[in-house]
């Protein structure tokens, strides 16, 4: 009811005057605080009676400091009226007797207001000193009438340093006849009902109108991550060229099917605690097909296939480790077997795009976690030649088509290719991925027949995501910094390629 009450105060009195320039004048004439006049007159917008036409303005608000200091004195004042006249105070005595610390800001106060000379550590109140503690005047002064222009704009400003005052946002409105006005608020409907249908009652009530110019509320679904769009798009470029994906799930790997499958010496530094992450529980994996682990044991020690192996005991121990995957060569692996273990070999292109670890030390461009693309490809007689048109291919759809290779090494590659794209933005050429032929130390193990070749390339999610999304820094784009209103307002990516 008093809600009603209010809402036909405020229609009766916009009949009277037509406008209401300003909202607060209703405030002083019908005793109704800020906030809820506010309340009744949106409801009255809602309705259509009114129209609204914000008015902002500042206001000045004391602190609760600043509120003690109207009721006490500012504390210079008060010290200044502790201390007695000519003798010098020890700051620490006076903070013992009094209570009160005699801080840096105070004393250039003291200074200031020339009502004390300072010792290094100690105050004597000057002799024959009248203190007028005008800031105190001030502050009594705003709490009556706190609009800012009032006052010395010299004076706002420090006091608001001195955390005495802050400044309010005030918004109150200039009030005009909506549409739907009437001097008195009137029962509307809000639904059409059946029961209102039947006897035609409808015809003698009023509806509520929709409200079609109501803020709508902001969708706050699922957003795709960018490294997620950028994943989404590269898996689209392998399946455009046909690729079958590989399952990448499970992060855990063994030592064996990460390294020693691949032909990695046991003694290789990347398997050393500082680069890679081992497992404590459980520590060894328990399954590793027992002949094929007996037949990479024999290619490590004494070598096979035209080569001379590495020379070394190998240990089942070592190999049986598990780590976190340190490379997604380590699933390509695992595939490869599988392959090699059928009766008949088929050519096969598999691509996976997913997760590894490495335990890196983490800076602008380095992560512990990050993600990798590989690509993998199992035909009769392939070589070099053929990887290199692949790139030429996979590249050109991710939007480059400037490449230069340079020849690398990878324990599992011969020969090996660092890919290098151009990136116009940069003008120059960047590093962009590895790549390489499978060695027979690798393949043979496996079961795949001698005249297949494999070739394989990996490059990084991260590195293109970042220039595509114009990231500077890696852990903005991916870790607990990342911030999530990027990942939101994010456009879709869509990588520049020619023919697009
Ligand atoms: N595994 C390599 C890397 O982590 C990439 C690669 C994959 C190289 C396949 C050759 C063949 O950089």
């Amino acid at each position: 009811a008093e809600k009603k009450d209010l809402q036909n105060t405020v229609l009766k009195k916009l009949e009277e005057v037509e406008t209401i320039e300003n909202s607060e004048s209703l405030e002083t004439e019908f005793n109704i605080d800020h906030d809820k006049l506010e309340s009744i007159l949106k409801s009255l917008v809602v309705d259509f009676y009114i129209e609204l036409q914000p008015i902002k303005r500042q206001e000045i608000r004391l602190t609760e400091e600043g509120q003690e200091c109207a009721e006490k004195g500012t504390p210079e004042f008060r010290i200044f009226n502790l201390l007695e006249p000519g003798v010098e105070t020890e700051k620490v005595d006076f903070h013992n007797t009094h209570g009160i610390e005699i801080t840096k800001q105070i004393i250039s106060k003291l200074k200031l207001n020339k009502w004390a000379n300072l010792g290094k550590s100690s105050v004597t109140r000057l002799e024959g000193v009248e203190a007028v503690d005008s800031d105190r005047a001030i502050l009594e002064e705003m709490l009556a009438d706190p609009t800012p222009t009032k006052y010395d704009n010299k004076k706002v400003k420090e006091l608001k340093n001195r955390k005495l005052i802050k400044f309010a946002s005030i918004t109150s409105y200039t009030i005009t006849k909506g549409v739907d006005f009437a001097p008195e608020v009137v029962e509307r409907e809000a639904e059409l009902t059946i029961d209102l249908l039947r006897n035609d009652e409808y015809k003698n009530k009023i509806f509520k109108k929709f409200n079609v110019l109501a803020k709508g509320i902001e969708i706050d679904g699922g957003h795709l991550h960018p490294l997620l769009k950028v994943r989404t798009l590269v898996r689209d470029i392998f399946f455009e060229m046909g690729f079958e994906e590989m399952e990448t799930g499970q992060y855990v790997e063994s030592s064996f099917w990460n390294f020693d499958a691949l032909f990695q010496p046991q003694q290789h530094p990347a398997r050393d605690a500082h680069d890679t992450f081992f497992i404590d529980e459980p520590k060894y994996t328990k399954e590793v097909p027992a002949d094929y682990m007996e037949r990479v044991k024999n290619t490590h020690e004494k070598g096979g296939y035209g080569s001379i192996g590495y020379d070394y005991d190998w240990s089942e121990d070592e190999a049986k480790k598990n780590i976190l995957r340190t490379h997604t060569t380590g699933v390509s692996s695992k595939v490869l077997y599988k392959l090699g273990q059928q009766e008949k070999f088929e050519p096969k292109k598999y691509f996976s795009i997913d997760r590894v670890f490495r335990n890196e030390t983490l800076d602008a461009t380095h992560l512990a976690e990050f993600h990798q693309v590989e690509g993998v490809v199992a035909d009769y007689n392939i070589g070099l030649s053929n990887l290199i048109e692949m790139f030429k291919v996979f590249f050109k759809k991710i939007g480059i088509d400037k490449l230069k290779f340079k020849p690398a090494y990878n324990p599992y590659t011969e020969p090996s290719l660092e890919i290098f794209g151009y990136h116009p933005k940069l003008g120059k050429y960047v590093e962009i991925g590895n790549s390489g032929v499978f060695r027979p130390e690798m393949l043979r193990p496996m079961g795949l027949p001698e005249n297949v070749n494999v070739l394989g390339w990996g490059l990084g999610l991260e590195r293109p995501t970042m220039i595509y999304y114009g990231i500077d820094n890696i852990r903005e784009l991916f870790g607990h910094q990342a911030d999530m209103k990027k990942t939101k307002s994010n456009s879709v990516c869509y990588m520049s390629t020619k023919d697009k």
